[in-house]
């Protein structure tokens, strides 16, 4: 009998706790949840914003197959070079042609199943410009290089939920699993889609606990109320992880069930 494929997002992986998480818990993860594959969103893992080749190698380390981005990614230019040598670090692929890297990868899980993982950026409330449109992207990578598996797993970092709801049904039956990142907040709305889709809003983040999206609530605070200079400092204490995972019937490309994931805080 075919085994399904185990997948495991793991949500936005903030500063120095959010990894100290991820190599606490991603190894363990693995082993007990039997994951065929570990895509880990890493947007915010240099002090909250970017990332930097340190912190690919640890999130590797701990044991991340791929990679994906947000609209934080290409915040430091350190990490240009990785991106174009390294095909499992991914920057949202709706981004301009000139960007850095690529969007989306095929991998071959230890079962030696292959698996397309997609990074795409929303549009609604998205402080990034030049970006193209999310459905013609992906519906064009469907088209040509992913027409090789039907095992596709699309991290959409979006802000709106109507907008990553849209896409997934929009691609409902075409790809395995939309989850959404971003919002740094969990969603329990983790649902499989009338075609076979597996859905959920957002899988949130790997950060600190007591932070507002992963900053000092005092800092965060003081941007909406303009109390002083909006310099935000990353969140102190202890840390969760939240993770999406999903077991994906390898022969049908269909999701077969959804459940989140979470860890800590600790
Ligand atoms: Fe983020
Ligand atoms: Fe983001």
């Amino acid at each position: 009998m075919l085994q399904s494929l185990a997948v495991l997002l793991v949500g936005d992986v903030f500063a120095e706790s959010g990894r100290r998480m991820l190599a606490g818990y991603l190894p363990s993860l693995k082993r007990d949840l039997k994951l065929d594959l570990a895509v880990v969103n890493g947007e915010n893992s240099a002090g909250g914003i970017g990332l930097m080749p340190r912190q690919a190698q640890e999130i590797f380390a701990a044991g991340a197959d791929v990679i994906t981005g947000g609209n934080h990614t290409l915040a430091r230019q350190e990490i240009f070079p990785l991106l174009q040598h390294e095909p499992h670090l991914l920057r949202p692929a709706n981004l301009p042609p000139s960007a850095p890297g690529q969007g989306w990868v095929i991998t071959t899980t230890r079962g030696g199943e292959k698996i397309a993982v997609v990074s795409l950026l929303g549009r609604s409330l998205m402080p990034v410009t030049d970006l193209a449109c999310p459905f013609a992207t992906l519906q064009a990578l469907l088209d040509q290089p992913l027409k090789s598996t039907p095992c596709i797993l699309v991290d959409f970092h979006a802000e709106a939920s109507s907008e990553k709801q849209a896409l997934a049904w929009h691609f409902d039956g075409r790809i395995s699993a939309l989850i959404g990142t971003h919002t740094h907040v969990a969603t329990a709305d983790e649902r499989i889609l009338p075609e076979g889709t597996a859905y959920l809003t957002d899988a949130g983040m790997t950060g600190p606990y007591y932070s507002v999206i992963g900053m000092n609530p005092a800092t965060a605070i003081a941007r909406f109320t303009s109390q002083g200079p909006p310099r935000f400092r990353v969140a102190e204490g202890p840390a969760l992880l939240n993770a999406a995972l999903v077991h994906i019937n390898p022969r049908t490309g269909r999701a077969e069930k959804i459940e989140r994931v979470s860890a800590g805080p600790l």
